[in-house]
């Protein structure tokens, strides 16, 4: 079951459609704050237009480029267009971390300090994973460099596919989950977003070199 995501077109098909949400609502924000166009749950955002503007425009990217980075056929066969594709997607995820730090410093908030905390604490590990990850494949550690790409792309959009929880809690219910409840779910798929993505990640790395046992 799970070889069939090892093979491209599934694999964008899958990531595509668990983030397809919150890319399609960052492409709305990116016309919506010049246009002067939020609607009135998202006016708290426009106290922090530039930021919000770099966040949605950096979300679309890195949720857009995302799953055809990982696709083998693109690494493989299209090296250069890999490597191009790759700096837009490092420059995305590096704007889209600071931009949130910056918009938890800017932005009213409407968040338990759960989900305050963690978005902070997620923030700085995409900047972190981001930066080992480029700096892994200047160095041609590929194996590295595979693996903090994928801890940054589960760390980054872990976030977005929460939509997929809370939709069907919102059919299940009748009302749009808030509160502590609807931060314990949020963080909560996050991080089991992130714990996947770390799996994923140390599937692919060479077996450790084993240490002789001491005598
Ligand atoms: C480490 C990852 C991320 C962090 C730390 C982060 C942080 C934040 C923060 C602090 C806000 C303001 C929240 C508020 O309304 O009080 C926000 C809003 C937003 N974020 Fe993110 N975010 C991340 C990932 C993403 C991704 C991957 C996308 C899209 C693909 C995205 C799209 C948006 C959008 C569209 C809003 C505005 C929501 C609205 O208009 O009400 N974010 N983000």
């Amino acid at each position: 079951m799970l070889r069939v995501f090892a093979k491209p077109i599934p694999l964008v098909l899958l990531l595509g459609f668990c983030t397809a949400i919150p890319v399609l609502m960052a492409a709305v924000r990116v016309y919506q704050i010049p246009a002067g166009g939020l609607p009135a749950d998202s006016l708290r955002v426009a106290a922090a237009p530039v930021s919000m503007w770099l966040h949605s425009l950096a979300g679309v990217l890195f949720g857009v480029l995302g799953p055809l980075q990982f696709a083998r056929v693109l690494r493989r066969k299209y090296g250069r267009l890999h490597r191009i594709l790759g700096r837009v997607f490092g420059v995305a995820g590096l704007f889209l971390g600071l931009s949130g730090l910056s918009l938890l410093l800017q932005v009213q908030s409407i968040s338990t300090p759960l989900l305050e905390v963690f978005r902070g604490l997620a923030g700085g590990a995409l900047v972190v994973a981001i930066v080992a990850g480029i700096s892994a494949a200047r160095r041609r550690d590929i194996p590295r460099h595979r693996a903090w790409m994928i801890r940054s792309y589960a760390i980054g959009m872990g976030s977005g596919t929460v939509a997929l929880v809370m939709f069907p809690i919102y059919i299940l219910t009748g009302e749009p989950p808030t509160g502590w409840f609807a931060d314990i779910v949020f963080v909560g798929w996050w991080a089991l977003n992130i714990a996947l993505g770390e799996w994923v990640a140390r599937l692919g790395q060479p077996a450790r070199r084993q240490t002789p046992a001491l005598a």
